[in-house]
């Protein structure tokens, strides 16, 4: 089945995958998990919880399935260099998976069916392999279930296919759209976005702090322009949309 998987391979993304585990993201389970269990992991990215899926289970075996071999090169090492023996990772489509019908204990998926085309089919799949009275389980947003305000056929096409091509953007350059109180002055609000930003970031990435050598996180100084819900809409879509793709004088012309 074709499909579009937009959220990319970066080492940025990777690095927040890695820091999943059992306890963060499939507490749910705990009680389900038994020694001895065959447990499937589809979309298993570079596989920090079906590597913790197996420390868990001890005896038993875990298989991770995901459909970019760069994700399984990066589990399987994972695994390696952490001595984790009772798992393994192969390239595989959650349409089409590569295992016999009634293989598995429990089938386990995070953070995939938001990507898929048609999540049902899938769920249909992973039904096919696990045992009879097994668990197929899956965590994942509802991306068809974002309200945006005010409606934007532009923003939600993008929000739902995590389309970077479609939005554009613009290297080194932040651009954010906010309404606030007019009690706070611009400023203020600038001010308070970069600090708080830059406060998390630092928190969260510390190699950052090398990398900018203990300089700062954001530039100096900011433009702003004003608009107006229903006046000015459509050339805030227009911006969104062209925004990164001809230099900085497409960004001038249009503010
Ligand atoms: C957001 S990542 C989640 C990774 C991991 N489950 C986690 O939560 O850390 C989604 C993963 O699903 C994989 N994926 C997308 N479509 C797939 C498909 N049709 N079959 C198998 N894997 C797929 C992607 O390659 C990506 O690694």
């Amino acid at each position: 089945m074709t499909q579009k998987y937009g959220m990319g391979y970066s080492k940025t993304f990777i690095d927040v995958l890695k820091k999943r585990c059992i306890k963060t993201h499939a507490q749910f389970l705990i009680p389900y998990l038994k020694p001895g269990m065959k447990i499937l992991d589809c979309g298993s990215g570079p596989g920090s919880m079906t590597i913790d899926f197996a420390r868990y289970l001890q005896r038993g075996e875990v298989i991770g399935v995901d459909i970019e071999e760069s994700q399984i090169a990066i589990a399987t090492a994972d695994a390696k260099r952490e001595n984790v023996t009772n798992v393994t990772f192969q390239t595989a489509d959650v349409f089409d998976l590569p295992f016999a019908d009634d293989t598995f204990d429990l089938v386990f998926s995070q953070g995939l069916l938001v990507h898929l085309p048609d999540p049902i089919q899938a769920l249909q799949e992973q039904r096919r392999v696990t045992k009879k009275g097994g668990i197929v389980t899956a965590r994942s947003g509802y991306a068809r279930g974002a309200i945006f305000h005010p409606e934007n056929a532009l923003l939600k096409e993008a929000w739902l296919f995590h389309n970077q091509p479609l939005l554009g953007c613009d290297i080194n350059h932040v651009h954010i759209l906010c309404s606030f109180h007019p009690k706070y002055s611009i400023g203020e609000i600038v001010r308070k976005f970069k600090s708080i930003t830059a406060r998390e970031l630092f928190r969260e990435y510390q190699w950052l702090k090398e990398e900018l050598w203990g300089g700062e996180f954001w530039s100096d100084g900011y433009y702003v322009a004003t608009v107006g819900e229903k006046g000015n809409w459509k050339t805030v879509e227009r911006y969104v949309r062209l925004q990164g793709s001809n230099g900085r004088a497409v960004q001038l012309r249009l503010l």
